[in-house]
């Protein structure tokens, strides 16, 4: 398999077999893999939020409003739930829960048993799930269960930190992301990020939009006044900054610099957009505007958006996983994971019991 790394020895399955196929994922150690350092990406640099050990907590607390369906009863929860978390926690092999609908899907991305260390620290285990082309996919879960360590692996963000070694392999369009041959800039451009702090460079609007050709030595003023214009009106922020082109970056409001980030993104011609909490610093009106945004791109673009929010995952995203401490706990159409969830665990984090 090009580009795949072998674990234990063994070389990696198929990631999707067929409907309901349920993936092993246990905690098996990661191998060491060193790469080349590529030049860094505009960038906020990772959360250093820690993992918590998350217990099952009482009743008596508050429900959230997302759990549409009915409820799997709390004594089930508990003692499902609350054992398998444990065996979780302990390190104790695990399946995942695959819906069979995501077997009906074209895959853009295959995350196929892929595992993350930072250092001696595990933060992913052997996770394999495939991302819909075309779709808004949600991944959901707890502080610091490997949420934004997972999506950075998929444009190799990761690469900039010097302990990481992973295991495993994660393919676009069919290619391996770690191929040696592969043009890391070219997969940054291909899975363009948005980040949870906008992060708009201390240039003009033009220039921060049309920056992605800018470095592929694009100086044709015809054409970079043609992606400007056409990737501002994708990011809908054309009508608000058409006036004022040449104006700093910095001088807009938090929306509207998450909206340029967006077109900065979308400039560069991408595949697949990758949003890390793209709305946890905004306020509700521009929340809601990049959330309208978001599914007026699904379609022409694969996207995928980490969000503490499950409200939001409801809303915008058809597809939603769970992680929980570095593993893959449940993916599947989003109405089920939020109306019928396949495992207590997760309904229980969904209707806020525990995370
Ligand atoms: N650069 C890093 N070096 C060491 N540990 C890190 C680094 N980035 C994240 N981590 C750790 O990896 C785990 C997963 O973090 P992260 O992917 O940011 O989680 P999430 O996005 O779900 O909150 C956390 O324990 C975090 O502290
Ligand atoms: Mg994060």
């Amino acid at each position: 398999m090009k580009g795949c790394i072998l674990m234990n020895g063994q070389e990696t399955k198929r990631l999707v077999n067929g409907p309901g196929v349920r993936l092993t994922a246990n905690g098996s150690a990661v191998t060491h893999r060193k790469r080349r350092r590529e030049p860094p990406m505009p960038d906020e640099w990772p959360d250093e939020s820690s993992v918590t050990e998350k217990v099952m907590e009482t009743e008596s607390q508050t429900s959230s409003d997302v759990a549409l369906g009915t409820p799997v009863p709390l004594a089930k929860v508990l003692s499902a739930g609350a054992s398998r978390l444990d065996a979780i926690a302990r390190g104790e092999p695990f399946e995942s829960e695959i819906h069979a609908e995501l077997a009906q899907e074209t895959p853009i991305l295959e995350i196929d048993h892929f595992s993350l260390s930072y250092g001696p620290k595990q933060v992913l285990f052997n996770i394999s799930m495939i991302i819909p082309r075309g779709k808004v996919t949600a991944i959901i879960g707890p502080s610091g269960c490997g949420k934004s360590t997972l999506i950075r692996c998929i444009n190799r963000m990761n690469d900039l930190i010097e302990s990481v070694r992973i295991e495993g392999d994660i393919r676009l369009d069919g290619t391996s992301v770690f191929d040696p041959g592969v043009d890391v800039t070219e997969i940054r451009k291909r899975a363009g990020m948005v980040f949870q702090k906008p992060n708009p460079f201390p240039m003009s609007i033009f220039e921060n939009v049309v920056y992605p050709l800018r470095i592929q030595g694009v100086r044709d003023r015809k054409i970079l006044a043609e992606v400007c214009e056409r990737s501002l009106r994708a990011a809908a922020l054309w009508d608000e900054v058409k006036d004022n082109l040449h104006q700093n970056a910095m001088q807009l409001s938090g929306g509207q610099q998450q909206r340029l980030c967006i077109a900065r993104a979308l400039a560069g011609d991408p595949e697949v957009l990758l949003l890390d909490e793209p709305c946890s610093a905004l306020d509700p009106i521009a929340t809601n505007k990049i959330e309208d945004l978001i599914r007026e791109l699904a379609g022409t673009y694969t996207i995928v958006i980490v969000t503490h929010n499950m409200q939001q995952a409801a809303r915008i995203s058809d597809f939603t996983a769970l992680l929980y401490l570095g593993r893959l706990i449940e993916y599947g159409p989003t109405r089920r994971i939020f109306s019928a969830p396949h495992l207590p665990e997760t309904e229980a984090y969904v209707t806020g019991r525990f995370g």
